[in-house]
């Protein structure tokens, strides 16, 4: 366990910028952990898991510490459930193919997101109409400043869409270090309603899909709609899906009566950020090295040698122009740094 200086996060961040640590630490223990934390108490510390939800658009002038913790376990079972233990550095899809390679239920819809296992929790990540918090128990997690474990149980998570605790009350306090999951092992909940996934498994004569052929479904529909960060940097949706009022919904889909929306209550829809961004005439333009993808306008890629700053401006403008022409504010999904 060695600290380097001046360290390049380009192959540490999925857009692909080149950014530097003032210094670089990655912990392969829980141990490790701790000495770092004990040895370092008076630095300023970023921490730093897949890398997959973050734009980078400064050098980070403080010591990075990389979570590498590895290894997943079954801590408890019955006739229908398996309790599972992941630590937090494992990488999120592996763990995903892992799970359904045994026949356990729950993670198929949430094949092929990029980034670690230990931050899914922290935006509870989702995709194809599966959240994490489905399928969440409890994390671990170390009190940066005293060092302290704490068990977080699901109730105290606050989850919501694409929120949490960590994005919150307890920001940038805690390292979470490994995450139960509760799967099923029989009488699996297949989900195939969301989205392209039926049209997909339909295309294949597949009727009554197995755990893999949901996950494959789910595998092909992301890599015909989402760039792979080893070809072409991205962090996934940059954007969250705004969720408004229907008062406010009502009057906007007056001018715009083709907006598409779903209900996420009696009072408020959800209005896909990746729609509004097409109409506005973003999807697939480029600035420089910096641009919105061809296919899916709600993801922004990097050509390149895109800086941080001209990704943060295209995503500016883009936010203004959405404001200027539908009224609606849109929120980065992707952490700023
Ligand atoms: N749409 C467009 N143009 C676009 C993109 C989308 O018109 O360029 C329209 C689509 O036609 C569709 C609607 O917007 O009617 C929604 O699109 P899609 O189903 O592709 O989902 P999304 O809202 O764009 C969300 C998640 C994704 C997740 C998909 C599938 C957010 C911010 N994003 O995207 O998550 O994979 O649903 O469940 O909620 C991620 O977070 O990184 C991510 C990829």
């Amino acid at each position: 366990m060695e600290i380097q200086y001046d360290f390049s996060l380009k192959n540490y961040n999925t857009f692909g910028i080149e950014a530097k640590a003032k210094q670089f630490v990655a912990v392969h223990t829980l141990e490790e952990l701790k000495t770092v934390l004990e040895q370092n108490s008076d630095k300023k510390k970023f921490i730093l898991g897949g890398g997959s939800n973050m734009l980078l658009t400064k050098d980070i002038d403080a010591l990075v510490i990389h979570i590498d913790l590895k290894g997943k376990k079954v801590i408890q079972e019955d006739l229908d459930h398996v309790w599972i233990a992941c630590q937090a550095g494992e990488n999120w899809h592996e763990f995903v193919l892992w799970t359904i390679d045994q026949n356990y239920g729950g993670l198929e819809n949430m094949s092929l997101i990029p980034g670690n296992v230990g931050t899914t929790p922290v935006q509870n990540i989702g995709a194809y109409g599966a959240e994490i918090k489905d399928s969440f128990v409890s994390c671990d997690a170390i009190h940066i400043k005293s060092l302290e474990n704490r068990t977080f149980l699901k109730d105290e998570c606050q989850f919501g869409y694409r929120e949490s605790i960590f994005k919150n009350q307890v920001k940038d306090q805690y390292i979470i270090t490994s995450v139960v999951f509760k799967l099923t092992k029989r009488h699996h909940k297949i989900n195939t309603s969301y989205g392209d996934i039926l049209a997909e498994l339909t295309k294949n004569n597949i009727t009554t899909p197995t755990l893999k052929e949901v996950s494959n479904a789910v595998i092909a529909i992301r890599k015909s709609k989402l760039p792979d960060p080893n070809e072409l940097g991205n962090s996934g949706s940059f954007f969250k899906n705004p969720i408004i009022s229907k008062k406010e919904f009502e009057k906007i889909s007056q001018k715009f009566p083709e907006m598409k929306y779903y209900d996420i209550s009696d009072t408020e829809v959800k209005v896909p950020a990746g729609w509004l961004i097409e109409q506005a005439g973003f999807k697939g333009k480029r600035f420089g090295d910096a641009g919105i993808h061809k296919n899916q306008a709600l993801v922004l890629v990097n050509y390149g040698n895109a800086t941080g700053e001209e990704i943060l401006a295209v995503s500016k403008n883009i936010q203004q122009t959405i404001f200027d022409t539908f009224g609606i504010a849109i929120e980065a999904e992707v952490n700023i740094i």
